[in-house]
């Protein structure tokens, strides 16, 4: 059999995870959910949930991955063979199509504003103007579907390289490049006068505006933005030497990607503030309230290109994890080439993607629940396919592995010491916490 591809260096693996956690969740999703949801009390809820539900199914995840050396459905058929175990696969393949699905279109826009900001078309600050540039970019029939499909081309493009020679090359230089223009934006957005409103948004909480959607809207990002519950650190997990540490590794990539929301929070709230715009803005916040501040400051044409450039970069990185997820499954369980399939992964994304990009326009009276395809693909996978992803894989390795393959993952076969309570709260939050919690809440959630 021919070897398994993998990841070539720890600071590879890393850039990679990292990669695929820090996306539009961080950039795009966190400061609208932060503007709509009460500021600073939400991010302490998440960060909350963070630490105690997305680090242990991270752990649970990374542990199913790495001992199994196989994608989604193949790694329980491994650890639990002739069970049914295997069918729990479906649900990170469907948690990984349908993000990926409302994910590209979003992606697409953002190409399209890399492209309006490079063509110099953000010379209004009427924030008219631009409310109704972001109505056309995103209502319109074929435009957003094009940008979209150039979004999955450059995906497919760094996944037919492979895990080492592609995944992890682009990330190894994306990542770094990502960090410093973001943070460049928050120290420019923080300078601003009148940016201490915005500071005070983001750290000074108001409880009365939590309610239980709060927790609920919480718990859903803490799994979108550190990418828990879709496979896809199951599926880069099996892609990991050994040797690496399983702990340092996880948490290393929840603390980027918590670094990088609040830094985003820092280069959008101070400036939403500053030009006394509205943090309620909801989605449309970084594509309609980010132009308007650029056009009125000086150079702000360079900042909007740099912007939108971290946007996609931010975007992509993630897009090749979850689309990962169903190659290595197409790959392995079918014997399919790599390059079939992804073409095969990236023909059933156009389509939904395609349906998710129409149902902000054409396709608008078209819901479910009051919900457009696109909202419902969104609110269903964050909401719900992800904790049930996240909740399955803390209950398959409390309850059905063997505890002690659960620490010799951990321990990477006894090489890495750690204090015998460090393995005992990992694995106990693992066998009993995570589940208790996400359950409370899904089910608070659901009534
Ligand atoms: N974590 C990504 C973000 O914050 O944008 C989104 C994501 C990627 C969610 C991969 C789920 C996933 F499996």
């Amino acid at each position: 059999m021919a070897k398994r591809d993998g990841f070539g260096s720890s600071f590879g693996v890393l850039v990679a995870m990292a990669g695929s956690a820090v996306g539009l969740g961080n950039l795009w999703r966190f400061p609208y959910l932060v503007g709509t949801n009460g500021g600073a009390a939400f991010i302490i809820i998440y960060l909350f949930f963070v630490l105690l539900l997305a680090l242990p199914i991270m752990y649970a995840e990374f542990i199913i991955g790495r001992r199994s050396q196989a994608n989604v459905f193949g790694a329980y058929k491994a650890l639990a063979p002739n069970t049914k175990w295997g069918y729990v696969g479906i649900i990170f393949l469907m948690a990984s199509v349908t993000i990926i699905s409302f994910y590209s279109v979003v992606g697409g826009w953002t190409i399209d504003y890399l492209f309006k900001a490079l063509t110099l078309q953000f010379d209004s600050s009427d924030p008219q103007v631009l409310s109704g540039m972001f109505n056309k970019v995103v209502t319109s029939d074929i435009e957003p579907v094009c940008f979209m499909l150039i979004f999955l081309g450059a995906t497919a493009f760094i996944l037919l390289s492979g895990v080492k020679e592609g995944i992890e090359k682009y990330a190894k230089v994306m990542m770094p490049l990502l960090f410093l223009i973001v943070l460049f934006i928050a120290v420019r957005a923080v300078t601003l006068p009148g940016a201490g409103a915005g500071l005070e948004f983001l750290f000074k909480p108001d409880f009365s505006k939590v309610t239980a959607g709060t927790f609920l809207a919480a718990l859903g990002q803490a799994f979108f933005s550190l990418s828990v519950g879709a496979g896809t650190i199951m599926t880069y997990a099996s892609y990991v030497a050994k040797r690496e540490s399983i702990i340092g590794l996880s948490v290393q990539t929840a603390l980027s990607d918590t670094l990088f929301a609040i830094i985003a929070g820092l280069a959008i709230m101070p400036a939403v503030f500053a030009f006394g715009i509205s943090p309620g803005e909801g989605p449309g916040l970084v594509f309609i309230t980010l132009p308007n501040i650029f056009a009125q400051l000086p150079f702000g044409y360079v900042l909007a290109i740099i912007f939108f450039l971290a946007l996609f970069i931010a975007a992509i990185t993630s897009s090749i994890s979850m689309v990962e997820v169903i190659v290595a499954y197409l790959n392995e369980e079918f014997g399919l080439g790599r390059r079939w399939a992804i073409l095969l992964s990236m023909t059933v994304i156009a389509i939904f993607g395609t349906l998710c990009s129409l149902s902000q326009g054409a396709l608008k009276e078209f819901t479910i629940f009051g919900n457009n395809i696109f909202d419902c693909f969104d609110k269903f996978s964050a909401n719900i396919l992800l904790p049930l992803g996240g909740l399955s894989a803390v209950i398959f390795v409390g309850w059905r592995m063997a505890k002690s393959d659960c620490v010799d993952e951990i321990t990477s076969g006894g090489v890495r010491k750690y204090p015998a309570f460090v393995v005992n709260f990992i694995y106990l939050s693992i066998k009993y916490l995570a589940p208790l919690v996400v359950a409370v809440v899904l089910v608070q959630g659901l009534l």
